[in-house]
């Protein structure tokens, strides 16, 4: 055994991607001189039982587009530490003790950690307990501050991108409206990005309020236009124009989304008398190989993550701050979550090509300049045309 080592684990919801880390934080762990071992089932193999596998060349070599992850995660096991939408749970100290004992018998340096919102929480706990972490952020959610990006996200909107190509064509068919329900938590950066990507007509989201009238009257437009057909993508974390989220509540744990699709679908059909079809994606979103975009992101967050192992930088969760790959501390990262701007870059120009948010009088394009009237001090006088020359000019025309 080498005497020094580097521990990985992947933890909650899979996405694509996280194969294409781990062979990231291998590959760099070997040229640095690590050995590399892979936890089981996220947190849950640091600790009685203790499960791992060492990552070697063998075993990770052509999984860098493969979905899922090898190592297994655990959604909400022993180690969770979120239960609303960022409330957080105190882990047990006797577990917090078992992981160190854990780290330190197997003389590990750090101990790579990639998740999301809830899973760097546990990360961040750890850290304080003195437990050598670093972060990598993943959620197809895209709903990590300090990173631009985290890894799966692209993938995902890619999976819904593609739901609405394929609606598209069945709905100008058969002049139907659709609802595609999306995945994304609390955030609405996949229906934002899906939404656009795909030419949805409707987008709803979590961070712009809407209303059933607004949606009809964006349906009835189209069909003045002679668009007979309409595509609405709705985010499952998006409020109801009445408050409220739809989903299971459950004690002691985040609420799971889901049902929003089938009630806008309802109740625009009870208000326009129309035929609307309802597609809920779910975790078909998760699945699959990841983009190239992904990879890319991922076999970076992986390298680097290794690398803040190996110069210290303990704590810290590496983020993509485009061009560079920079780290910020884990607490940065998850004491919010970061939201689509509603009035960001996307959504201007989503708004700009009359794509409507549900809004109850929707904005003429953003990028409009509102008229104003026009006074003398606005005439621009050129040196050879002079005022008078317009005055003459003006009543030499009345005169005619
Ligand atoms: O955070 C990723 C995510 O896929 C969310 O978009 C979704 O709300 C949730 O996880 C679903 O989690 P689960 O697979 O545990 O139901």
């Amino acid at each position: 055994m080498s005497a020094k080592r580097i521990g990985v684990l992947t933890s909650g919801g899979d996405c694509p991607g996280l194969n294409a880390v781990i062979r990231g934080a291998a590959k760099t762990c070997w040229k640095l001189g690590y050995d590399c071992i892979g936890f089981l089932k996220g947190y849950e193999g640091l600790y009685d039982p203790v499960q791992y596998i060492t990552l070697t060349p063998q075993n990770t070599t052509g999984i860098l587009n493969e979905g899922g992850t090898i190592l297994g995660s655990t959604n909400k096991g022993r180690f969770a530490a979120t239960c609303g939408v960022s409330d957080r749970i105190e882990i047990k100290r006797e577990l917090l003790e078992g992981v160190k004992c854990t780290v330190d018998q197997l003389g590990l340096e750090g101990l790579v950690c990639i998740g999301g919102d809830g899973s760097l929480a546990i990360a961040e706990q750890f850290h304080r307990f003195g437990i050598p972490v670093v972060g990598v952020p993943k959620t197809i959610d895209n709903d990590l501050s300090a990173t631009a990006f985290t890894f799966g996200f692209y993938s995902a909107v890619d999976c819904a991108t593609d739901a609405l190509d394929r609606l598209h064509t069945t709905a100008a068919s058969h002049e139907r409206v659709f609802v595609l329900e999306v995945m994304g938590r609390h955030a609405g950066w996949i229906a934002l990005h899906a939404g656009i990507a795909g030419g949805g007509d409707v987008i709803l989201i979590p961070e712009i309020s809407w209303t059933f009238e607004g949606v009809c009257r964006k349906i009835l437009e189209r069909e003045q236009q002679g668009k007979k057909f309409t595509l609405i993508v709705v985010a499952e974390g998006a409020n109801l124009p009445e408050g409220g989220l739809v989903g299971e509540h459950r004690d002691g744990a985040q609420a799971r989304l889901g049902g929003i699709g089938e009630i806008v679908a309802r109740e625009i059909q009870r208000r326009l008398l129309r035929e609307v079809r309802v597609v809920v994606l779910g975790h078909l979103q998760r699945g699959g190989a990841p983009t190239t975009f992904d990879r890319v992101l991922a076999t970076q967050y992986g390298a680097h993550a290794v690398r803040l192992i190996h110069e210290g930088k303990l704590g810290e969760m590496i983020c993509y701050q485009p061009p560079h790959m920079n780290s910020v501390p884990i607490r940065e990262a998850v004491h919010r979550i970061r939201e689509v701007d509603s009035n960001g870059a996307a959504v201007q120009a989503a708004r700009a090509l009359g794509i409507s948010f549900g809004g109850g009088t929707e904005q003429a394009s953003p990028f409009l300049v509102p008229a104003r009237e026009m006074t003398i001090d606005d005439v621009e006088v050129s040196a050879e045309f002079t005022l008078e020359m317009a005055e003459s000019a003006t009543a030499e025309a009345l005169a005619d």
